[in-house]
């Protein structure tokens, strides 16, 4: 059955990928009860039905950190994205850009920056953990800025990882990871041919032009995973602050005291987040958190919101509990791994469309419309 494009993708990948990549990419924390409210909480806010109001002149635009984005929607950072498509944040990158979108760079992406800037035609977003290594964190924050990246994503709900139990059935991690995951390729040839073997190399190209040498999957568990840091805190981000005069926004905001404390500390915009399930599985859904922290920081900086969103009908409901913007994870990311950018320009195309239907029949024309009047208050659990 369809019921979205992106379900639709995510069986075609399912079918596509060797499995350790499609459970790293599906998967969420501990049993996962997060990572599946977040779709079903989302699924349940009801929007309020208008007619009769002339919605011929219709505009998703919007503007978001001095750029104008051609609806409010940007790829989120998603690691080891050149693993699911050959030279895939290339792929990515590009389809946004096509569509007039931003697309986020992760730390851990396979493509470095200097492959991926100098291949789009609008300056990119670039996701930055807290990490032990602050030599590593300086030296991206230099390649960054001499690549044009115009705003800083920092993930703050990272400072341990998340325990993911499908990564140790999968492959991705486990007894025999190596062996298992070069079998689970050997069994998916069309992968195997097309990512598994040219689109190498397989780096993590940030921490390798870093580090000077080779770098690959052992060091995404290994480096990365031994470079979290607990110890993180506001005064880290001020550190940050004297190397990033650009843009910079927090992802991995819960909580309305959180979100106060970005306003604070100056932040631009927050990322309403909980890590799309992966990270502590049991906390709120974004969908759920959204309307409180809306309340407390609406119009003190721009709140972006993910976790969850895979219809273009998601964003206009995200918009509607009190975010300004949205980012859209493993939706792309499904659609990358089945069809490479046309996928994504594919995905893109589609998540438009549903947010004309959605708007037209809310009677929203522009996104400054879309508010928490565009919900149906009788039905919503989620309205404030
Ligand atoms: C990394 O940020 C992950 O969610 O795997």
């Amino acid at each position: 059955m369809i019921i979205s494009a992106s379900t639709d993708y995510r069986a075609a990948a399912q079918r596509k990928l060797p499995p350790f990549l499609f459970h790293y990419l599906d998967g969420g924390a501990y049993a996962e009860h997060t990572l599946k409210r977040n779709v079903a909480d989302l699924a349940e806010v009801a929007l309020r039905q208008r007619v009769l109001r002339d919605m011929s002149e219709l505009s998703l635009e919007t503007r978001l950190f001095n750029e104008t984005l051609a609806m409010p929607v940007a790829l989120a950072p998603v690691g080891l994205a050149g693993m699911y498509a050959r030279r895939g944040e290339v792929q990515a990158a590009r389809a946004a850009a096509a569509k007039g979108i931003p697309f986020t760079l992760s730390t851990v992406s396979v493509c470095p920056i200097e492959e991926v800037a100098p291949a789009i035609d609008r300056p990119m977003w670039f996701q930055l953990y807290v990490l032990k290594d602050r030599g590593f964190m300086k030296n991206a924050l230099e390649r960054a800025k001499a690549a044009g990246v115009t705003t800083l994503v920092f993930t703050v709900d990272m400072p341990v990882p998340g325990a993911r139990y499908r990564d140790a059935h999968s492959g991705m991690s486990g007894p025999n990871a190596p062996l298992r995951r070069f079998l689970q390729a050997m069994t998916h040839p069309s992968w195997a041919w097309d990512v598994g073997l040219h689109g190498r190399p397989h780096d993590l190209g940030n921490i390798s032009a870093y580090r000077g040498n080779r770098t690959g999957l052992a060091d995404y568990i290994g480096w990365l995973g031994a470079n979290f840091d607990p110890s993180i805190s506001w005064q880290d981000l001020e550190w940050i602050r004297e190397f990033w005069d650009g843009p910079m926004v927090i992802k991995g905001i819960l909580d309305p005291q959180d979100a106060r404390d970005a306003v604070s500390f100056g932040a631009d915009g927050i990322v309403v987040s909980n890590h799309g399930g992966r990270q502590l599985d049991g906390v709120l859904s974004s969908a759920r958190a959204l309307p409180a922290i809306a309340d407390a920081v609406k119009g003190e900086l721009a709140i972006l919101a993910d976790s969850g969103i895979r219809t273009g009908l998601d964003v206009v409901r995200m918009l509607a509990l009190g975010a300004d913007s949205v980012l859209l994870g493993r939706a792309y990311i499904y659609a990358l791994a089945t069809a490479g950018g046309a996928g994504v320009s594919n995905l893109l195309e589609l998540i438009e469309k549903e947010m004309r239907v959605a708007m037209v029949l809310t009677g929203a024309k522009s996104i400054g419309e879309i508010s928490a009047d565009s919900l149906a208050r009788e039905l919503n659990h989620t309205a404030p």
